[in-house]
């Protein structure tokens, strides 16, 4: 079931093709016969035959009624993930370091893939696997340990303290074994190295969590790699008994079919890696959730790294293997003047939605004064916040998610075009004009009196909201709704500007049962606009 090329060609399209098949017939013939025997039911009123395809005209009324009723009992989305559980893993950030924009991509489409779940039914556990072990930590302690760092330590100056580590690496190769060594004292339990890694996590976490807080985020498990170190021996000694693991160079491998290079577990001194914590991750999320899918929202750039997890996994014996996905996303490309930078040369995920704010906030200020009125904006500094952050939010969502993002302010910040904040417009708008109509109930309108094109596309449009959002969770694409949401603010603006030139057509027109009519549509617009900002993460103002 499609929609047909041109919308006064019908409301739905169905190809006869596969039926013209199995009936040995040609699909035009099928197409006519169908059409010959239709007879109008409830919710179709009408077949024509286009050549192998049928188009359906629906009844008006009764999707008029369903939209407004659905909207108003917020019943917008079907339930197909009731009973079923889903992981997702995103943002998992490496501590000691700060949140730069490219983490802003696992983030936003994690968040919203765990809102679109949730939508759908789904129990959703959302996991931020925090990248809080391995020999870099060592190299931390003895980077701290030997230039110190001014208190309140914070993450700028543990990430220079890595940085000249590093740095000193290059000229004194001595460093790096102090670094292994302190790494093996902090897997050996040790005190000191065991209470400064502390320190060092919880000054990160606390930074990380001003901006997830920012975001409107909050994780349901938050486990870092190091959760898993206890696991390791046991993993190691499943592998083993299962005969998967092999010895190259000294390190301990598994080969892999189709694999040019193996999967490393443990290096030649000793030390499990990355690959070696997620295979124990896996095992834990499979034991204590049962998923029916768990995601890894992850840059492509670890597409061996997952490839190889599941294959070792599968080899394994582990049937739930086929039920882990990497949900891969390209890079953000950053353009513009506006993405300033501080500390460093990453830009600051704070910083930019800081940014976004304030440039919102001084646009509303500007137009108070200009327009000499009072604004409808209550508190100018929330709305800028949940106007400007989700903008940015919003260009990370738009394009699809395996293509690169050009993140380009003046289009991220655009009033029309395709943005966020053209959404929160649409909405405060729908929200301003149900204010204008005060106390004029609506609650009962008589919806015959929708008889507009304008008026039908808007309820047509919403009548595809929950198909659409089950294909955005089918195939983890958070674009599919904002493209859809974009769509239905246009559908909402040709409505509204229809009234320009004739006031009929107004939405606050003469005519009371008319009136009332297009406020439940426009209510019920309102409603659907909100709902699915929430499923990307945005919070829909009132007024902008
Ligand atoms: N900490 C990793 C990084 O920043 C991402 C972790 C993703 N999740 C996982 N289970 N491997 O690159």
């Amino acid at each position: 079931v499609d929609a047909p090329p041109r919308r006064e060609m019908g409301d739905f399209a169905v190809g006869c093709f596969a039926a013209a098949k199995a009936q040995g017939k040609n699909p035009a013939v099928v197409a006519a016969e169908i059409v010959a025997k239709f007879a109008p039911t409830d919710l179709l009123a009408s077949a024509t035959a286009a050549g192998p395809f049928v188009n359906f005209q629906l009844q008006r009324g009764p999707v008029f009624a369903y939209c407004v009723e659905r909207a108003a009992a917020g019943t917008l989305l079907p339930q197909p993930g009731a009973d079923q559980t889903i992981c997702i893993d995103y943002s998992s950030p490496n501590i000691s370091k700060h949140l730069a924009f490219h983490h802003i991509r696992s983030t936003v489409i994690g968040h919203a893939l765990a809102q679109i779940f949730r939508g759908l039914g789904y129990r959703v556990i959302g996991i931020n696997h925090l990248g809080d072990w391995g020999t870099t930590h060592g190299m931390l302690i003895a980077a701290f340990k030997k230039w110190g760092a001014p208190e309140p330590i914070d993450v700028t100056a543990l990430n220079a303290l890595y940085v000249r580590f590093r740095d000193e690496m290059k000229t004194n190769p001595d460093l790096e074994n102090e670094g292994r060594a302190w790494f093996k004292k902090l897997e050996d339990g040790d005190a000191e190295a065991r209470a400064l890694w502390q320190k060092f996590r919880d000054v990160s976490w606390a930074e990380f969590e001003t901006v997830y807080a920012m975001l409107g985020i909050k994780f349901d498990e938050i486990r870092g790699e190091s959760a898993y170190e206890p696991d390791m021996p046991r993993v190691m000694a499943e592998l083993r008994d299962k005969g998967m693991v092999t010895e190259s160079q000294g390190a301990q491998v598994v080969e892999l079919d189709g694999e040019k290079t193996p999967m490393l577990l443990v290096t030649k001194d000793g030390t499990t890696l990355y690959a070696t914590r997620d295979i124990a991750a896996a095992q834990y999320r499979w034991n204590t959730y049962h998923f029916a899918r768990s995601l890894y929202v992850v840059d492509r750039g670890q597409a061996l790294h997952f490839r190889q997890l599941w294959k070792a996994l599968a080899k394994a014996g582990y049937a739930w293997s086929s039920k882990c996905e990497h949900v891969p996303f390209g890079l953000v490309r950053i353009g513009g003047k506006k993405t300033s930078t501080r500390g460093g040369n990453v830009v600051l995920l704070k910083d930019v939605f800081n940014e976004a704010s304030d440039e919102i906030a001084e646009r509303i200020q500007a137009s108070v004064q200009n327009n000499d009125r009072t604004s409808e904006v209550t508190d100018i500094a929330g709305t800028a916040q949940k106007v400007g952050i989700g903008a940015v939010m919003f260009a990370n969502l738009m394009s699809q998610r395996e293509k690169d993002v050009d993140f380009d302010w003046e289009k991220v910040m655009a009033t029309d075009g395709d943005s966020g904040v053209y959404l929160q417009y649409a909405h405060a708008r729908c929200a301003s004009i149900l204010r204008k109509a005060g106390s004029d109930g609506h609650a009962n309108a008589d919806l015959s009196k929708l008889t507009q094109p304008g008026e039908w596309a808007l309820a047509r449009r919403i009548l595809d909201y929950g198909d659409m959002a089950v294909r955005a969770g089918n195939n983890c694409e958070p674009h599919v709704i904002c493209h859809y949401l974009l769509e239905l603010a246009g559908d909402f603006s040709r409505f509204y500007t229809a009234g320009n030139g004739d006031a009929t057509l107004r939405v606050l027109c003469e005519d009371g049962h008319t009136r009332a009519a297009r406020l439940a549509l426009t209510e019920a617009t309102k409603t659907v606009l909100a709902h699915g900002m929430a499923l990307l993460g945005l919070q829909a103002v009132e007024a902008v």
